[in-house]
């Protein structure tokens, strides 16, 4: 039984150690505010996700409005003008045929729903033995058992069993050696993508589905890809017929600078799965773009058999979509794409002017995005990076985000010059008081 009506017991928080919570009261713009009035600089737009800032207007409005109008429809067999206009607008902001849009409510699940496409797929064409999905170490790709059974990241894997079967990874493209504080793209480790064909020739592309990568690992600390890394894959992906799927739930919606990281690095995957900056983000909404050839190969049934038997109660929940079109009708409005773009060498100069602080190891920055690797402490590895999180919020009025001895730094893309230096004063700060 709860004590009272604010048990911090109560809520088992997600990804958190649970007994030393942060409060958040409110939010505009750049800033939080603490429950106690203190104004906080938001450096990693909430949690990679809200690109435009915090309650920006437009897209309050639109919720509200939304909520008046119509709760909520029913997705299986019913539809709403939203949800159509949403997908509209995310397939023309897509690279090539990617043109179909399937609605979920996270990441995690739009990661899930797009092995299931590309599983789904194989079995329409008669290629029911394609089955093997291959990840990379160090990916990040949510928390559902497909995510993590394709994902890299020890600590989300070792406590949940086996996973899915019939799984294989492709080594992760970081080497501090040839890479350290890269700026952008690091010129060394392309040929890391070849690794595609050793475990084509082990198991043979017969047995093969697809392969799914962050075109820029995000969680794991900002590892952007070697030059010509990514054209690589997708070269050997087409020379195999294997099904080339880019999770964008952290690079979707400008973060690179662009609508999409396919776009900027100039290689079209089969599906991209996106969430978190679609509706800036305000109201959950995940997703899936598929490519012409996938969804053709899927809608061969009878007129009035279901297709894909996949779903979710709240895939495009009206809210969700209006948000979402809120959001994007504000990116293009106010430019915020180009404006990532412009400000990227200047915030890329002023993470690097933190090179000489203590404990820095590396420094890699691409887009709006960047990683501070820090040495650990003997014999506790993470607590150095805790600590910082915690310097950060108690004591100089920044949120930050780690993933062990690494920090990162991701603003939303309104972040004006003056912004970026005070992120990175206060980051300096936070860096000296955890040496
Ligand atoms: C690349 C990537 N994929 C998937 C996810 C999972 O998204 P969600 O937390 O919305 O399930 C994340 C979350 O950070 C992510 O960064």
């Amino acid at each position: 039984m709860t004590t009272s009506r604010n048990d911090l017991d109560a809520w088992w928080m997600p990804f958190t150690a649970n007994r030393d919570p942060r409060m958040i009261a409110s939010a505009e713009g750049m800033h939080y505010r603490t429950p106690d009035g203190r104004q906080l600089l938001d450096g990693i737009s909430g949690l990679w996700c809200c690109n435009a800032g915090h309650n920006r207007a437009p897209i309050v409005a639109a919720i509200q409005h939304q909520a008046a109008q119509l709760d909520y429809a029913p997705p299986f067999q019913f539809g709403h003008e939203g949800a159509f206009a949403l997908a509209s607008r995310i397939a023309a902001l897509a690279p090539g045929d990617l043109d179909h849009v399937f609605f979920c409510n996270s990441g995690s699940e739009a990661i899930d729903t797009a092995l299931k496409i590309a599983l789904a797929y194989r079995h329409a064409r008669g290629e029911g033995g394609r089955t093997r999905l291959i990840g990379r170490e160090r990916a990040y790709h949510g928390t559902g058992f497909g995510g993590i059974s394709v994902g890299g990241l020890p600590a989300n894997r070792k406590a949940f069993g086996h996973g899915l079967s019939g799984i294989d990874h492709l080594p992760h493209t970081y080497d501090r050696e040839h890479q350290a504080f890269s700026i952008g793209e690091p010129e060394w480790g392309a040929h890391l993508a070849d690794e595609l064909e050793r475990i084509v020739a082990l198991n043979d592309a017969s047995t093969i589905c697809a392969v799914i990568v962050e075109p820029m690992a995000g969680s794991t600390g900002v590892l952007a890809p070697p030059k010509g890394y990514l054209q690589r894959l997708r070269a050997i992906c087409d020379r195999h017929g294997i099904l080339l799927i880019f999770d964008e739930v952290i690079t979707g919606f400008g973060r690179l600078g662009f609508a999409f990281a396919a776009e900027r690095f100039g290689v079209t995957p089969d599906m991209i799965c996106f969430a978190k900056g679609v509706t800036n983000g305000t109201v959950p909404l995940g997703g899936v773009i598929v490519g012409e050839e996938i969804h053709t190969a899927l809608m061969q049934g009878p007129e009035r058999a279901i297709e894909l038997f996949h779903g979710y109660t709240y895939s495009g929940h009206p809210l969700a979509c209006a948000a979402g079109l809120a959001a994007l009708d504000l990116y293009r409005d106010a430019g915020l794409f180009a404006r990532a773009r412009a400000v990227e060498p200047v915030f890329a100069q002023a993470v690097m002017s933190l090179r000489e602080e203590p404990n820095v190891l590396d420094i890699r920055v691409v887009g709006l995005a960047a990683a501070i690797e820090l040495a650990s402490r003997t014999d506790m590895a993470g607590t150095r990076g805790y600590d910082a999180m915690v310097q950060a919020f108690n004591e100089n009025d920044l949120v930050i985000r780690i993933s062990g001895d690494t920090l990162t730094l991701c603003p939303a893309l309104i972040v004006s010059e003056d912004e970026i230096g005070e992120l990175i004063e206060k980051t300096r700060a936070v860096l000296r008081a955890v040496a």
